[in-house]
């Protein structure tokens, strides 16, 4: 398995230690990191029904802020575009068709999403988000990149059981750095009921941030896990899970993995 820089693997982001010293490498840094810790608890506060009203709350305050920056894009549109390009041409290069149907989980605003619309065949492209705000950003990407007759569908969901959507209906599934904000038993239950939606000879590819020590979490918005941990999980769901040494080649920080029915 190609590595990260060792660092990144290794750092646990949760401890005190770790925190400490990245204050002293990065002083601006803390007082916005001071900011959005006092927002979280707010946040979990308000919202102790569970990690998605908790997520969905998050993206709820970021994205008035800054939908770009929402979904990872940092402040620059530059970023935005070249993030949503590389998860496109990955695919492109591992053979996504037109005739493809595709089913986004976690599709934010359509930073990736737009491109797939464009690919796919009208009517290909199903997207899903826990996040109302960020899917209403989704649709004026649509409609930015002049993409209505393309009829994608755009859902907000409760949860990742999959339950309003028919058997096999997905040739490829897609979840960008969206279990890396998901607690264990999110990524558990998407797992145990993805197979039901992917069709025979499809696959599910998911980003995860990848530790080699310890499993932690980070504000109760990153997590980070071992890849042991999410292959043991697929398997249990009768789903084999192959990671991806050819996405580790590319300028982004986390880790992916390849989902199928196991043969
Ligand atoms: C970092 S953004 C990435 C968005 C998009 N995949 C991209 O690459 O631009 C993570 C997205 O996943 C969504 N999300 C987080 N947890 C989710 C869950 N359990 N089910 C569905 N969507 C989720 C968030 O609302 C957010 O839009």
């Amino acid at each position: 398995m190609p590595q990260r820089p060792a660092s990144r693997l290794s750092t646990n982001r949760s401890s005190l230690g770790h925190k400490a010293r990245y204050a002293l490498r990065h002083p601006r840094r803390v007082l916005p990191y001071l900011r959005r810790a006092g927002r979280d608890t707010w946040l979990r506060l308000r919202h102790r029904d569970g990690h998605v009203a908790y997520y969905r709350a998050v993206m709820a305050s970021d994205t008035a802020k800054s939908p770009e920056a929402a979904v990872g894009g940092g402040p620059s549109h530059d970023r935005w575009l070249a993030i949503g390009q590389m998860q496109f041409d990955y695919l492109r290069e591992h053979g996504l068709r037109p005739q493809d149907r595709m089913l986004e989980l976690g599709c934010g605003n359509l930073r990736a999403g737009w491109r797939f619309i464009d690919h796919l065949e009208p009517g290909h492209y199903y997207g899903i988000d826990i996040s109302p705000d960020i899917l209403i950003e989704a649709k004026k990407t649509l409609v930015r990149y002049g993409l209505q007759h393309k009829l994608p569908y755009l859902t907000p969901v409760d949860n990742l059981t999959l339950d309003f959507l028919p058997d096999a209906a997905f040739t490829v599934v897609h979840a960008h750095s969206v279990f890396s904000h998901s607690t264990l038993d999110i990524i558990d239950e998407c797992l145990a009921n993805v197979g039901r939606v992917l069709a025979p000879g499809g696959f599910f590819d998911f980003t995860y941030d990848r530790t080699e020590t310890r499993e932690h979490q980070v504000l109760g918005e990153d997590f980070y896990y071992r890849t042991q941990t999410l292959v043991r999980l697929a398997a249990r769901h009768g789903l084999a899970a192959r990671f991806m040494d050819d996405w580790e080649q590319l300028p982004h920080g986390q880790s992916k993995l390849r989902v199928t029915h196991a043969a």
